[in-house]
C-alpha cells in the first residue's frame, strides 16, 4: 500500500490517509453572514466522498473586516455556529476529519472601507492604505481569535490552522516591509512574532485539539528584503515549543512578486524541507503536487508528512482514485461498492 493513501498519526491526528484538501476561498456566502450555504456541504462532501483524509475548510473570518472578500465564511458570532455543526457532522458521516482555518485578512481585506494592518503600508498601488493598528486592537484581534475557536470547537471541529501565510493579518506582522512598528509587536523577529504567539494562546485556550499554523516561508522580496530561513526555522522552533502540531508550509502573497525561479511541480516541497530541519514537529507541504508519484516520492524520503492539494481537488474528485491506480495501490476502495463498480 502507498504510503499517501496508508492511514496515519500527523499533526495529532488520527487520519485515512495523508491526503488534506487546502483552504481554497469558493467565495460562495452570497448573503455575505459568514454561514455555510447549501454549496458548502455539497463542495466539501463531494471531497469527502472522495476519502480525503482531512479537510480544511477556507478561510474563516474571525472578524468582519477581516474577511478576504464578503462572501467568505466566518466565525465572529455565535449565530454561525449552527450551520458550521450541521456541516462538519455531514463531513465526519462520509468518513473525513474536518479542520478550520482561522483568518484575518488585514490588509488584504478587499472589500473593506478601512482595513487595518500592523503599519500604514499598502498592498499595490490600486490598494488602500490600512490603517495601523493600536495594541488595544491587537488585543481585540486576538480575543477574536479565541472567540472564533471556541466557536469551531463546538461546531465539533477536529484541528485549527492559524493562516499565518499569503500575506494576510499575521504574515504582515512577522515581515519586516509590511511591520514598520517600533512597540513591542515591531522590531525584532520576536517582537513581530508576538501576535502569532499570542493568537495561539488565545486558540489553545478555547479549543482542546490540534492546531497547525500555516506559514510563507518566502515573499519572493530577495535577500535581505524578507526573513531569512534562519529565522523561519527559528519561527519554527518557537511554534514548537508553543506546542503546534503542524506547519503548513507555504510561499508568497506578501508582495505582489511571484516565484524568482522557474515553478516546477512541486516548487515549494524545498521550503518545507528547510523546516524540517529545524523542528520535530510534523510539516506539510503544498503547491503542484498533483502528479501522485511525487507526493509518493516525498512522503518515501520524509521531506514532509502530509501532502496539501488544492487545484488538484477542484478539477478533479476522483483525484484520490486515480492516485491510486497511479500508484499500484490495490488497497484503495471507492467511498461505497457503487462507487467501487463505477471504477471499473
Ligand atoms: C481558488 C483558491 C482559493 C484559495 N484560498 C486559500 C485560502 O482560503 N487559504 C489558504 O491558505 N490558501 C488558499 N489558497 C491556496 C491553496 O490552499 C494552495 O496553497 C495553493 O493553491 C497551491 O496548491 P495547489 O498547487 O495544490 O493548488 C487558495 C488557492 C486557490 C486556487
Amino acid at each position: 500500500m502507498s504510503k499517501l493513501l496508508s492511514p496515519a498519526e500527523v499533526g495529532g491526528l488520527q487520519l485515512a490517509n495523508r491526503v488534506v484538501m487546502s483552504p481554497m476561498c469558493t467565495y460562495e456566502v452570497k448573503k455575505e453572514d459568514g454561514i455555510p450555504t447549501p454549496f458548502h456541504f455539497a463542495h466539501y462532501g463531494m471531497r469527502a466522498i472522495s476519502k480525503v483524509g482531512l479537510i480544511i475548510t477556507e478561510s474563516t473570518a474571525v472578524d468582519p473586516r477581516g474577511r478576504i472578500s464578503n462572501n467568505d465564511l466566518g466565525l465572529w458570532d455565535d449565530s454561525q455556529v449552527s450551520e458550521y455543526k450541521r456541516l462538519i457532522d455531514s463531513l465526519h458521516y462520509l468518513g473525513t476529519k474536518v479542520g478550520i482555518q482561522l483568518n484575518h485578512a488585514g490588509r488584504k481585506a478587499a472589500d473593506e472601507d478601512s482595513p487595518v494592518a500592523p503599519s500604514p503600508i499598502e498592498f499595490d498601488k490600486s490598494s488602500q492604505t490600512p490603517v495601523e493598528l493600536t495594541v488595544e486592537d491587537i488585543n481585540k484581534i486576538v480575543a477574536e481569535f479565541g472567540a472564533a475557536a471556541k466557536r469551531a470547537a463546538d461546531a465539533g471541529v477536529d484541528m485549527l490552522e492559524v493562516h499565518g501565510a499569503h500575506g494576510y493579518l499575521l504574515n504582515q506582522f512577522l515581515s519586516p516591509a509590511t511591520n514598520h512598528r517600533s512597540d513591542a509587536y515591531g522590531g525584532s523577529l520576536e517582537n513581530r512574532f508576538r501576535i502569532v504567539r499570542q493568537v495561539i494562546e488565545a486558540v489553545q485556550a478555547n479549543f482542546a485539539g490540534p492546531i497547525w499554523v500555516r506559514l510563507s516561508l518566502t515573499d519572493y522580496a530577495g535577500e535581505g528584503n524578507e526573513n531569512s530561513m534562519e529565522d523561519w526555522q527559528q519561527i519554527g522552533r518557537w511554534l514548537e515549543a508553543s506546542k503546534v502540531q503542524l506547519i503548513d508550509v507555504s510561499t508568497g502573497g506578501l508582495l505582489p512578486t511571484g516565484p524568482n525561479f522557474p515553478v516546477h511541480d512541486g516548487y515549494q516541497t524545498r521550503f518545507t524541507n528547510e523546516l524540517k530541519k529545524a523542528v520535530d514537529i510534523d510539516v506539510s507541504t503544498v503547491g503542484l503536487l498533483d502528479n501522485p508519484g511525487l507526493a509518493e516520492y516525498i512522503l518515501q524520503n520524509n521531506q514532509a508528512d502530509l501532502i496539501m492539494q488544492g487545484r488538484a481537488l477542484l478539477r478533479n474528485t476522483n483525484w484520490l482514485n486515480d492516485a491510486a491506480k497511479a500508484l499500484h495501490d490495490k488497497e484503495f476502495t471507492a467511498f461505497n461498492a457503487s462507487y467501487e463498480r463505477g471504477q471499473k
